[in-house]
């Protein structure tokens, strides 16, 4: 197994692609902490880690909360002592023409997104420092972080306070492998495309209603923006999460990879 004795985190595990990356991680060997801002949503996934075998425990983590966030660090620590992979994952969005678009929409999209990885991140990197070096590696840890298609293409309609929430987020990866590397923290991004979650569900409806047309017609435009020509599981981004902390993504850093059908390529 490749994530033998690790010790992960993961925000947003609740549902969705956290999910599928807290399952991944855990079919691996690697003990999770699969946090939600929703507790109820976090237990249903710890059973299932558990019935397959596997090792969790679940923690109310809302990642707009300094508070929160260092509590749930702190027990995690309390109970495995380290932490080697942290998952920032937990996201929102919403929908609208950029015209009508509020100040609380762009807080919204921004607090969870750019400022929910910032907080994290300096909680979960200021406990790495401290962590023995990986024999093998010499790394002290791993940050990944869920950025986005629309980290890198800015032209998507009807998204902008999204696109700057994740245009933000692999800035932000950038930045801090930069200033984490010679601590020994790597920190990458996985960039998704169109992934059938309860969040496109929602972006599915929204689109139909404010274009006028159907949900199957806006589904039908995603598999055609994607060459691949499906949607996206969210296993297909936890499969680069789990290379991503594992010891065959050692020396990457500093990275958004597209994990995306092809529907966005640079
Ligand atoms: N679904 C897509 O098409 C898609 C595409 C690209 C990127 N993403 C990104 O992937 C990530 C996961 O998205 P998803 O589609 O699984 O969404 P989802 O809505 O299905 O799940 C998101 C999870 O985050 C949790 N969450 C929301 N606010 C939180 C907070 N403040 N603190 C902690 N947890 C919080 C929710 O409770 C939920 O469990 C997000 O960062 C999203 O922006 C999604």
């Amino acid at each position: 197994m490749r994530l033998d004795g690790k010790i992960v985190g993961v925000t947003g595990a609740g549902t969705g692609i956290g999910r599928a990356i807290a399952l991944a991680l855990a079919r691996e060997s690697a003990s999770v902490a699969v946090t939600d801002v929703d507790l109820d949503h976090a237990r249903q996934v710890v059973d299932e880690i558990q019935t397959a075998g596997g090792q969790a425990i679940a923690l109310q983590i809302d990642v707009t909360d300094r508070d929160s966030i260092e509590a749930g660090v702190a027990q995690i620590v309390d109970r495995w002592s380290k932490i080697d992979v942290w998952c920032n994952n937990a996201g929102v969005s919403s929908m609208k023409p950029f015209l009508e678009l509020t100040e609380t929409d762009w807080d919204f999209n921004m607090n969870v997104n750019a400022k929910g990885v910032f907080l994290c991140s300096t909680v979960i990197a200021r406990q790495m420092v401290h962590q023995n070096p990986d024999a093998a590696s010499g790394l002290r840890g791993k940050i990944i972080n869920t950025a986005s298609m629309a980290g890198k293409r800015g032209n998507a309609p009807l998204l902008a306070h999204y696109v700057a929430s994740k245009f933000a987020v692999v800035g932000l990866t950038q930045a801090m492998a930069g200033e984490l590397a010679a601590q020994g923290i790597t920190v990458n991004a996985v960039c998704p495309g169109y992934v059938r979650t309860e969040m496109q569900e929602r972006e599915v409806a929204w689109e139909a209603s404010l274009r006028g047309v159907r949900p199957e017609g806006v589904r039908q435009f995603y598999i055609n923006d994607t060459p691949l020509r499906r949607l996206e599981t969210p296993e297909d981004v936890a499969g680069v999460v789990v290379f991503l902390a594992s010891h065959e993504a050692d020396f990457i850093t500093g990275e958004a990879i597209n994990v995306n059908g092809g529907a966005w390529m640079d």
